[in-house]
């Protein structure tokens, strides 16, 4: 194997956040605290169109607190998305209240609005309604959110939004995160913008997102010494990492420009291949195109999702099932869920494309080659671009 590897979708910074992180520093404000934090939140909140937000050390801080600051404790339920990341799932648990899964709808992969009004209908038919609901963004596209919110408020329920995979997406002309009562955030290494590791909470309500910093502090009291009367957490974001984000925000809406023109030459290099579809972009949404996903058809493509993987692989190049649903995992299993079979489907056959907003046109066409040269039957030709078998 020759070639460099292609990742998934890798950090991709400029020589401004570096020059940022080196000045922090050199100023010394090395903690988890300092001008670096408040001036990435103050352009966050501002980028977003949001009224606050605080810097922590992850988007799971990030959902950890949203879920505690509605109050959400053990014996609750919280309904959610099946089809995510098993990290806004395991902030429920933290809680130690009770997921509830929910089914994707095929337009836009993300919450099934008419899954979530039956849901919150049969719990307030039961006397007992969730105690808030985690709307999820998958991919880099927002959810269906007028028929979501609406079901949410005629029970009153609170919605936290996960927007972690969605920063930089807008619907109906609404910022991604703007949708729920708080919405979350994450800056991990493979995320659209990054500071290696952090998180956002975001808010037009300014207490909660004070309290939200008191509790990421260890819930300090003001006070000379230390005085504490609630229990808190280590969840804030260093200063050093601040910095980092700050550059990276900068350049939010070119990385938007390039991750949407990542998939726009997928879509046209693989235009015409049978068994291949794209992830599709709701009607009153623009995705970011975080990841380019695709359904590989097996009957039309006469290979699996896992055949176009491991064929990937043998070229060096990191493709990724998408999120095995939640209602499948082990350490889940006995949460109720309702319906089940799309997101099954999509994990069945969907598969994350190299999406970097750093790959060079010569690595995407090595991507698209290598798809195109997965052979019928299933096996990929493992030496050479140049034997295309299929399409
Ligand atoms: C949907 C979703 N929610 C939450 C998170 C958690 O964010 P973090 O890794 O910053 O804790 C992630 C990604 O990492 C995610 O994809």
């Amino acid at each position: 194997m020759c070639s460099n590897r292609i990742y998934l979708s890798p950090p991709h910074m400029s020589p401004r956040e570096r020059e940022l992180l080196l000045a922090a520093f050199d100023s010394n404000w090395i903690a988890p605290l300092g001008p670096e934090v408040d001036r990435f939140e103050r352009e966050f909140a501002a980028a977003v169109g949001v009224g606050h937000a605080a810097a922590l050390s992850s988007g799971t801080a990030a959902l950890h607190l949203a879920l505690l600051l509605l109050g959400v404790g053990p014996g609750d339920e919280v309904v959610t998305s099946t089809l995510t990341f098993a990290a806004t799932a395991n902030a429920i648990r933290y809680c130690g209240a009770a997921p509830v899964f929910l089914d994707s709808e095929t337009r836009t992969w993300n919450m099934d609005p008419a899954l979530l009004a039956e849901e919150l209908d049969a719990c307030a038919r039961r006397g007992k309604l969730p105690r808030a609901v985690i709307v999820v963004d998958i991919y880099g596209q927002c959810a269906d959110y007028e028929p979501i919110l609406a079901a949410c408020r005629r029970w009153d329920v609170p919605v936290v939004e996960d927007a972690a995979e969605a920063l930089g997406a807008e619907h109906r002309g609404r910022a991604a995160g703007r949708f729920g009562v708080m919405g979350c955030f994450s800056f991990n290494g493979n995320k659209i913008i990054t500071t290696s590791g952090g998180g956002m909470l975001a808010s037009d309500h300014a207490r909660l997102v004070e309290r939200a910093r008191l509790l990421a502090s260890q819930a300090r009291d003001p006070a000379p010494h230390y005085e504490h009367s609630l229990v808190g957490y280590n969840y804030r974001m260093s200063n050093l990492l601040a910095a980092v984000g700050r550059g990276q925000l900068a350049v939010l809406r070119q990385r938007v420009r390039q991750r949407r023109a990542n998939f726009e030459f997928y879509r046209r290099s693989l235009a015409g291949l049978p068994g291949i579809d794209f992830m599709p972009e709701g009607p009153h949404g623009r995705s970011t195109r975080w990841l380019t996903c695709v359904l590989v058809d097996p009957r039309r493509r006469g290979a699996t999702r896992e055949d176009v993987r491991l064929s990937l692989e043998r070229e060096n190049i990191e493709s990724r099932p998408v999120w095995k649903p939640m209602h499948l995992q082990p350490v889940f299993a006995g949460c109720r869920v309702r319906g089940g079979a799309v997101a099954e489907d999509l994990f069945e056959r969907g598969l994350c494309l190299p999406s970097g907003s750093n790959l060079s046109s010569d690595e995407l066409a090595r991507v698209v080659d290598g798809i195109r040269s997965v052979a019928a039957g299933g096996r990929g030709i493992s030496s050479g671009r140049a034997a295309r078998k299929v399409g």
